[in-house]
């Protein structure tokens, strides 16, 4: 069952293209990520989603229902986890989270049941009586999402969900995030981190200028645009012509990222032409290099 559908959803900023001509399926139950640079139009597209802000033109469904008609009953069923802070400073980390809950006309003693179990979900019970001035930025992070499970949303959409997340903080968030999913609730995420879509997401759409460039499960995506292995070489200026005219000669697909070549080629073999064979190492592709071979740019620059 298709959970979320956009139609030609397009976002203008004055003469700048946000998100261009969008048309996204999105099934029930599965965990959905958007990757992408900054720019890309992630966050753009996510807040005209959860009807933060609206469409330039185009459609979007969510349950089979239009948005523009059923933003009130749609936003019940979503949880939001925006990409910038915006808890009240003025109120506790509970306060937070019940004032929150009151948006969805939550009896107080249900809120604050819900508040404290999500506030144990993600580690935050010794925190509870705190101001927000007095949390690290992960604690903040980590009370954000716990916020957007208040009310027990159906659809979970995450803006960068780990981002400024400790090693051990991001591997809780994603542990809780995955049994989210266990339990039945449609995830869309968007991240800049290739780790994290190929760790959650069951598909990921590789969007850049706005664009949805590719769209798979992350192991079809390698498959289809990189194959098994990458061979970095690094290369000085002396190596670089020599190898570009082996590569060129050998009909090898590559990427010339200056000091660094990335060749997509799944022999075992070594170049003539390399003067130092140290300087090469093979290893597994991923999505960074899918994205590489998509848009000629690193996901991060
Ligand atoms: N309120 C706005 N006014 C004008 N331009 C905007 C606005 N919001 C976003 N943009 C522009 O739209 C484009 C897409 O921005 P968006 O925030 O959607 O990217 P993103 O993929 O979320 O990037 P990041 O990874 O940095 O969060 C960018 O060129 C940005 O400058
Ligand atoms: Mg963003």
């Amino acid at each position: 069952m298709i959970i979320i559908e956009t139609k030609n959803l397009t976002k203008k900023f004055k003469s700048l293209v946000a998100v261009d001509d969008l048309s996204l399926q999105i099934e029930a139950g599965e965990c959905f990520g958007l990757l992408g640079p900054n720019g890309a139009g992630k966050t753009s597209l996510i807040r005209m989603i959860t009807a933060v802000s609206p469409s330039t033109r185009g459609e979007i469904r969510v349950l089979g229902k239009d948005l523009k008609v059923y933003a009130r009953q749609v936003k019940a069923v979503l949880g939001v986890v925006p990409q910038l802070d915006n808890l009240d400073p003025d109120l506790t980390v509970l306060g937070n989270l019940l004032t929150f809950a009151r948006y969805f006309s939550i009896p107080r003693k249900e809120a604050l049941r819900r508040s404290l179990e999500v506030l144990s979900l993600f580690e935050l019970e010794a925190k509870r009586n705190s101001q927000i001035f007095e949390l690290s930025g992960g604690m903040k992070r980590r009370l954000l999402i716990a916020r957007g499970l208040i009310n027990q949303p159906r659809i979970l959409i995450l803006d960068e969900p780990s981002i400024g997340l400790d090693p051990q903080a991001r591997y809780l968030v994603w542990q809780k995030l995955r049994e989210l999913k266990a339990k039945g609730v449609t995830e869309l995420m968007c991240t800049q981190n290739m780790e994290e879509a190929a760790a959650l997401c069951d598909r990921v759409a590789i969007m850049n200028l706005g664009k949805i460039l590719g769209l798979d499960t992350p192991r079809n995506l390698v498959a289809k645009y990189v194959g098994k292995e990458v061979l970095e070489v690094e290369v000085d200026s002396t190596d670089k012509e020599k190898l570009l005219k082996e590569l060129k000669e050998r009909r090898l697909d590559f990427e010339d990222a200056g000091n660094k070549f990335f060749v997509f080629h799944n022999e075992a073999n070594g170049f003539a032409t390399l003067a130092n064979p140290e300087k090469m190492r093979r290893r597994p592709a991923t999505l960074e290099d899918v994205f590489l071979r998509l848009t000629g740019r690193s996901l991060i620059e």
